[in-house]
């Protein structure tokens, strides 16, 4: 939900600032704008659409400046219009700010500025940031770095900001609440972003600023951080281990299919350390070092949004068959609303890539307050989630960038049946000899993902059958339910086809009223218990004259002949069915999305990070 970067230093700050907008481009991409202090001056450029277009904007313009900052919008209040683009003025015109979040009193504030001679250009919540900041500076005669305290100090919301003032090109100030922020630490040179893609490739050192902090950041000085109650503060400059190369598409066309193909290898990292070489342990810090949390919990609640929500559900039934303790899975937008029954002694496993979903971040907090011991599972190292909750374990996936989440997903699912696997074996509700064999086949997940892989072409080829279709209906059981969801979820976000879920057996309680000889249905049907009874809702669909494509284990001589295409995947062990049913899913949504020339990586309306409410 919009990226913000910021640089200041000795190089031209614009072909820097540029570049970090195309890498936090997932975070929004409806219009974009830069602001660049050049001595005196302060020029902001700004245009609805994507960076490539703000880019072209600034062709023949004066971009001069050693500092300067940028902004891609994922609107919030106003439409995507060159207006209500960022950076925001002042009044003056004397304040340029860029912001990520959103500021939930604005109308008050608004409204108060009006009648003290405000006029207001934009219909953003920003804008009332940016006049604010300068009424009180003009008011109590006070520096920009006061002024702001004071102003977040009136703020409700989420903001992420940096602010630059005309005249003062030695000086950017950046805050953050609720929303994140990166503080890059070079050689004389600092950088502010959403993440740390934009400073990767120039300093692997960062500071991430809390909650309620502000940083002044000079071109040749440390920067300075305060909170909004002007208390200074020492921040921990931390050494990041991503590299650029991760951050590129690697020759694929798409950051999603590279995401895709990379999963062997993420499974692979996301279990290393933690599986030893003889497949006879498998340990996980966190949760070794609170076993007694999980094992004396009376219920373990779940809370994520999303694929995240999904790959909670497969942790449903994974924590409840191997540890036998009662899961619930919530969505963290209604869990935080809804005033839920919570006991000291619940666990709460909080489940996201991106570590700062706002919904989830505010349930967590309502989970802490009510006393409850709260998990995390995240994909971004030092995220506000990771840092919000008690303990967690990292997917360690490096950075997904294509919006549909994929590789994190997976990882999800490995670190959720590894952390399963713990707890059984901890709580004794595993057999030794069953927990080895579990142990095992887990280990040899990722060359199972990696054979499946090599189905891509003719997964291409089925896409280019199906790209006709305005509906689908994905059905699965057991284990794949939650993956009959998850490729409707994949297929509806990049291809913009209305696609469902459900549990197959569901069907005929109302969903088989759609099937007709156009509706395409994904039947997930491998080997296992609930083999025969997919097989009979796969029957109902024919009937219909539905078009079934199915997913089955290598070797279902029986399935060509009742559906119309069929998908082979590896034979699994059932609880780690998903690992590898999802994967075609994957590519099937891939294929359609770019047969209808959709922008896969940015579809339309989404953002990676939803960092509003
Ligand atoms: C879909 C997708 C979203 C996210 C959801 C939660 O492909 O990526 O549904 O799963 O927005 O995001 P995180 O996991 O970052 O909390």
């Amino acid at each position: 939900m919009c990226g913000i970067v910021g640089y200041i230093g000795c190089r031209d700050a614009f072909p820097i600032l540029i570049k970090g907008l195309y890498h936090l481009e997932y975070r929004g991409y409806d219009s974009a704008g830069v602001a660049l202090a050049n001595g005196g001056e302060m020029n902001i450029y700004k245009t609805k659409g994507r960076v490539s277009e703000l880019e072209a904007f600034c062709k023949n313009r004066d971009v001069s400046g050693t500092a300067g900052i940028a902004h891609t919008r994922w609107a919030t209040h106003g439409e995507p219009n060159n207006i209500n683009a960022h950076p925001h003025y002042s009044e003056s015109k004397n304040i340029a700010l860029i912001h990520n979040g959103i500021i939930e009193n604005y109308v008050v504030i608004k409204d108060r500025l009006i009648q003290n001679g405000c006029h207001f250009q934009s219909d953003t919540d920003t804008e009332v940031l940016a006049q604010l900041i300068e009424y009180i500076k003009e008011l109590n005669n006070i520096d920009l770095c006061a002024a702001v305290q004071l102003a977040l100090g009136q703020v409700i919301g989420a903001y992420a900001i940096a602010v630059m003032e005309k005249g003062r090109p030695d000086r950017l100030i950046a805050a953050r609440k609720s929303s994140p922020l990166a503080l890059g630490v070079g050689e004389d040179e600092f950088f502010i972003a959403s993440d740390a893609s934009p400073i990767i490739e120039y300093t692997n050192k960062v500071i991430y600023l809390e909650d309620e902090e502000i940083a002044v950041v000079y071109r040749h000085e440390a920067p300075k951080i305060v909170t909004i109650g002007n208390i200074e503060k020492t921040r921990e400059i931390i050494q990041l281990e991503i590299s650029l190369s991760q951050l590129e598409k690697g020759g694929y066309p798409h950051f999603m299919l590279k995401e895709i193909f990379d999963q062997p290898r993420t499974l692979r990292d996301c279990m290393r350390g933690r599986i030893d070489a003889d497949c006879k342990q498998v340990v996980l810090s966190g949760i070794r070092d609170h076993k007694e949390r999980f094992c004396n919990a009376k219920r373990i609640i779940i809370l994520a949004c999303g694929t995240s929500w999904h790959a909670g559900l497969i942790g449903e039934y994974l924590l409840e068959e191997f540890c036998r303790i009662p899961v619930e899975v919530e969505y963290s937008s209604e869990f935080r609303y809804r005033n839920p029954v919570m006991y000291p002694d619940d666990v709460v496993i909080a489940i996201s890539q991106s570590g700062e979903t706002a919904d989830t971040l505010a349930a967590i907090d309502l989970a802490r307050r009510a006393g409850a011991f709260v998990y995390g599972i995240c994909n971004v190292v030092g995220s506000s989630i990771a840092r919000n909750t008690h303990s967690g374990s990292y997917t360690h996936v490096g950075p997904e960038i294509g919006v549909a989440s994929t590789k994190a997903f997976t990882a999800q699912l490995m670190t959720l049946a590894m952390m399963s696997l713990c707890i059984a074996r901890e709580k004794k509700t595993i057999s030794e000899e069953r927990f080895l064999r579990l142990l095992e086949e887990l280990n040899r997940i990722p060359d199972k993902v990696e054979r499946i892989l090599r189905a891509d072409e003719s997964i291409k080829n089925l896409a280019g059958i199906f790209t006709y279709a305005h509906n689908f209906i994905y059905l699965g059981r057991g284990y794949n339910y939650p993956i009959a969801m998850e490729g409707a979820l994949k297929l509806k976000e990049i291809s913009y086809i209305h696609a469902e879920g459900y549990p197959a057996a569901e069907m005929k309680h109302g969903p088989i009223a759609l099937i007709d000889s156009e509706m395409p249905v994904v039947a997930i049907a491998t080997d296992n218990e609930m083999y025969e009874k997919v097989i009979s809702n796969i029957q109902e669909v024919k009937a219909r004259n539905g078009r079934i494509i199915a997913i089955v284990s290598e070797n279902d001589a029986a399935m060509k002949d009742i559906a119309d295409y069929v998908i082979e995947i590896p034979a699994t062990e059932d609880c780690f069915d998903p690992l590898l049913t999802v994967i075609p899913l994957q590519l099937l949504s891939y294929h359609i999305a770019v047969t209808k020339r959709r922008d896969v990586d940015r579809p339309r309306n989404l953002a990676k990070s939803v960092t509003v409410e």
